[in-house]
């Protein structure tokens, strides 16, 4: 039987994360992971946080503290966040690891070993105050574009203008401030992508079912020429370079960051013991398919960069069978700004409101096929009309009006009329349409036809009129156990949305703990039989006010623009 790995992108550990990192990536491969679960699948889904790279060292610089005391510590604030937001990591490593750096230096020395790296002479920025040399997001100085004094050598946040450290107007060192700085030579590795460009673009036609986003980026590379890659950089923190005279260099961020997927799965195995159990996943396997979840701007590394690397080894390693990746989410028509103080940050988020809420609006609102924007009063509407109107309200009255007429015991008597047998080719014709969302990783979609799903239980029941005296009382059976089995059903749907709400309602229903996959047991409307116990919940959600979109749209609007 098939076996499925799932990895998310790895977030950066500075800082925590907004809204939009979490439904560009680790949020709809949760849901993934959880629905393939559900379906008895045996499912492996790692995630890590991605900690080299200046932005870390940089905000440890910022702080004070050691660089690895500042991951550790963020690394431990992160995992207990998406903890809170119920993303069920098999495992949650680091990129720090002991294991990346083995495997990082493993992989490097067999694209060395078999001819796919360069050693490269290149003049660079080199600061004597602070006897280094400088990358360039250690280089600031004025933009020539815009005349902003805080542009890196990298980029200029003020005119989003692409840069080179030499670019930049009296240029000075981030690290000590000195304008001291002098060109030196030194010596750089770089990778011959060029030389994977056959073979990549004969992988990417061969994934004709990728979606188009991926499809797309994948080939606008392949198609504007592959180039080598500088992979070294001049840091402390990172994984060193395995070679004589590069003493001071590590690897580029984006070199053993994708290297950490297989690192987590070594990590993991550790931690359970069985320190072989993960090759089983990444090295050749025959019956694993793999899917990774990430926002667009990783593509060219998922797409080319790192299948390069992997194909240079000339070892089977598992490469990604399907690419899902989401556009950008903004905050009120605009971007997250951690420094503006712009936008919701997932600490906070997770204090106001339940995973749930948030797991439900998000994906809801997912930029699936373009950006879309997070708005407060599109939550207040998801919130609102979605979980309270359509599901928590069907629920409790369904149940208190069960409880009512026939006591907490799902009553017995009657047979289906027409109302039920076309309610059950209805549900069966939404149950099928679900499942494909599911498969195909279509998240909109499947929050729409989920909700098709909880209204066509209210329609239902307000056509069929079970509190009415007049009808007779195997009449009203019939509808409020129907009612009941909708119920189920919708929980179970949702349950790799909503887990939390939904192992609430299951367990009012007396569902058992035991994994249903709803898709195929096509018992949708018939699962309980009558003389089940039931339990009448007090709420399941709560509304979002008026007062509440005002106040939050306010605090979280950040720094005047
Ligand atoms: O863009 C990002 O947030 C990166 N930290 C993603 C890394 S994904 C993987 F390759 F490590
Ligand atoms: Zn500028």
């Amino acid at each position: 039987m098939t076996r499925y790995l799932i990895t998310s992108a790895l977030p950066y550990i500075n800082g925590v994360k907004h809204l939009g990192n979490l439904v560009g990536s680790m949020l709809p491969a949760d849901v993934y992971a959880r629905y393939l679960r559900g379906r008895g699948r045996n499912v492996f889904y790692l995630c890590a946080t991605d900690e080299h790279g200046t932005p870390a060292e940089l905000a440890a610089a910022e702080e004070g503290v050691p660089v690895s005391e500042y991951c550790k510590r963020q690394y431990d604030i992160q995992k207990a966040i998406y903890q809170r937001f119920d993303l069920s990591f098999d495992y949650f490593g680091r990129t720090s690891s002991a294991h990346n750096h083995r495997t990082t230096q493993y992989i490097y020395k067999s694209l060395r070993d078999r001819g796919y790296i360069d050693r490269r002479k290149i003049k660079q920025l080199y600061s004597p105050s602070d006897g280094r040399f400088l990358p360039d997001r250690y280089v600031m100085g004025t933009c020539p574009k815009c005349g902003d004094e805080q542009a890196r050598g990298d980029q200029c946040d003020a005119c989003l203008s692409l840069l080179e450290p030499t670019d930049l107007i009296k240029p000075r060192s981030a690290v000590s401030g000195s304008f001291d700085l002098k060109m030196r030579e030194t010596e750089h590795l770089y990778l011959k992508l060029s030389a994977f460009e056959p073979l990549l673009r004969e992988w990417v036609n061969k994934h004709s079912n990728w979606p188009l986003l991926t499809r797309s980026v994948a080939l606008k590379w392949l198609n504007e020429g592959l180039r080598a890659r500088c992979i070294t950089r001049d840091l402390q923190w990172g994984v060193p370079v395995p070679e004589e005279n590069m003493a001071n260099k590590v690897f580029y961020v984006w070199f053993d960051a994708p290297i950490g997927y297989i690192s987590a799965a070594q990590e993991w195995a550790e931690s359970i013991g069985e320190p072989e159990a993960w090759r089983s996943w990444w090295e050749s396997p025959t019956d694993v398919h793999y899917t990774q979840f990430m926002a667009k701007d990783n593509l060219p590394f998922h797409t080319v960069f790192f299948p390069a690397m992997l194909m240079g080894t000339g070892e089977s390693w598992k490469q990604p069978d399907m690419i899902k990746a989401f556009n950008w989410l903004t905050y009120e028509g605009d971007k997250f700004s951690t420094r503006g103080n712009r936008g919701v940050f997932l600490d906070k988020a997770i204090d106001l409101f339940p995973a749930d809420y948030w797991r439900w609006m998000l994906l809801a609102a997912a930029p699936e096929s373009s950006d879309s924007s997070f708005t407060w009063s599109e939550f207040q509407n998801k919130v609102n009309k979605d979980l309270n109107d359509r599901l928590g309200n069907q629920v409790f009255r369904v149940l208190k009006l069960c409880a009512k007429q026939f006591g907490t015991i799902v009553p017995e008597g009657g047979v289906f009329g027409s109302e039920e047998v076309e309610l059950e080719a209805k549900t069966g014709k939404l149950i099928a349409q679900i499942e494909q969302h599911y498969e195909k990783l279509e998240f909109r979609y499947l929050t729409q036809k989920i909700a098709e799903l909880w209204s066509l239980g209210n329609n239902y029941f307000d056509r069929c009129v079970p509190w009415k005296k007049e009808l007779k009382s195997e009449r009203r059976a019939v509808v409020l156990r129907t009612s009941i089995n909708l119920l189920r059903l919708c929980a179970l749907v949702a349950e790799p949305i909503i887990p939390e709400s939904s192992h609430v309602i299951q367990a009012c229903l007396g569902e058992g703990k035991d994994a249903v996959d709803v898709w195929k047991e096509q018992k949708w409307i018939r699962a309980i039989s009558s003389g089940r116990q039931f339990n009448v919940p007090e709420s399941l959600f709560r509304k979002v006010s008026d007062r509440e979109v005002a106040e939050f749209t306010m605090r979280f609007a950040g720094l005047s623009k």
